[in-house]
């Protein structure tokens, strides 16, 4: 569903070119939850950038559910992007002058499609989710969980191929983190949704099927989930451990 090849992307500082991403391959499968861990500046965020199409790449390839995003006009991106991604942010990007069933609803009115089906799709994925009680209130009258849950409905209400998700849990505590850990899992259960998150957490990691570490704009490992949660974070720990140097 997407693939990344050889990816490779720098930033120019001054006359001196630096690279960021290195031959970057990796694939990831329809319904698969995946998190890209990694020290910072190791590259996740711009390896994110790229496949949102917010960015562009010297080289490489990236695929999109068959699409190549290289060579893509502006207006095509802006086509891939509300078409077939959606997004949660960190700091959740919600509009505070619309309730949360309203903000749920903004990526329809975007794309022009805000009909009956998108207000019943949303209906349906605000219980789905467990954030009905609060479809009336504003973004400033609720949890930060409950917030980033809304974001994840946003995310969900144009169908996309997949979501992308930049440090989610970022502003939240570990149970609302959680609970947002849990919204991605519902999307991809429910829905065979495909979700692709940085995170610095290894607790939330371990909630993903799989983890990419990168490392100095490299893949360091791939660690698949093969036993439960707590034993796939132990692994998350030490596997991070090694990659920092502190044992061999
Ligand atoms: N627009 C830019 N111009 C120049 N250099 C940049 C730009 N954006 C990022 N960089 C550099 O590229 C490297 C990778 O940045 P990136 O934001 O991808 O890291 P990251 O892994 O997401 O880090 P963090 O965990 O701190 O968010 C860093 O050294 C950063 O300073
Ligand atoms: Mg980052």
């Amino acid at each position: 569903m997407l693939y990344v090849k050889n990816l490779y992307k720098s930033y120019l500082s001054g006359s001196k070119e630096y690279p960021v991403l290195k031959k970057i391959n990796l694939h990831i499968g329809v319904g698969e939850f995946v998190a890209v861990m990694g020290p910072s500046g190791s590259g996740k965020s711009t390896l994110l950038n790229c496949i949102s199409c917010y960015i562009p790449f010297e080289k490489g390839e990236i695929r999109l559910g068959g699409t190549a995003l290289a060579n893509l006009d502006e207006t095509a991106l802006a086509k891939v992007r509300n078409e077939k991604l959606g997004f949660v942010f960190q700091d959740f990007m919600l509009l505070d002058g619309l309730t949360i069933r309203e903000n749920i609803l903004v990526p329809r009115i975007i794309r022009g499609n805000a009909d009956h089906e998108g207000e019943e799709l949303a209906d349906h994925l605000l219980t789905l989710f467990g954030i009905d009680h609060i479809r009336s209130k504003y973004p400033a009258e609720v949890s930060g969980g409950e917030r980033q849950r809304a974001a994840v409905v946003r995310s969900l209400i144009n169908r996309p191929l997949m979501i992308l998700a930049d440090e989610p849990t970022g502003n939240l505590d570990s149970k609302s983190g959680r609970t947002v850990m849990e919204a991605f899992e519902n999307a991809r259960n429910q829905m065979n949704t495909t979700v692709f998150m940085v995170t610095h957490d290894s607790f939330f990691a371990s909630f993903c099927d799989r983890v990419i570490l990168l490392k100095d704009g490299m893949v360091f490992r791939e660690l698949e989930k093969n036993g439960n949660r707590s034993s796939f974070h132990e692994l998350l720990l030490t596997t991070i451990k090694e990659m920092s140097g502190d044992i061999q």
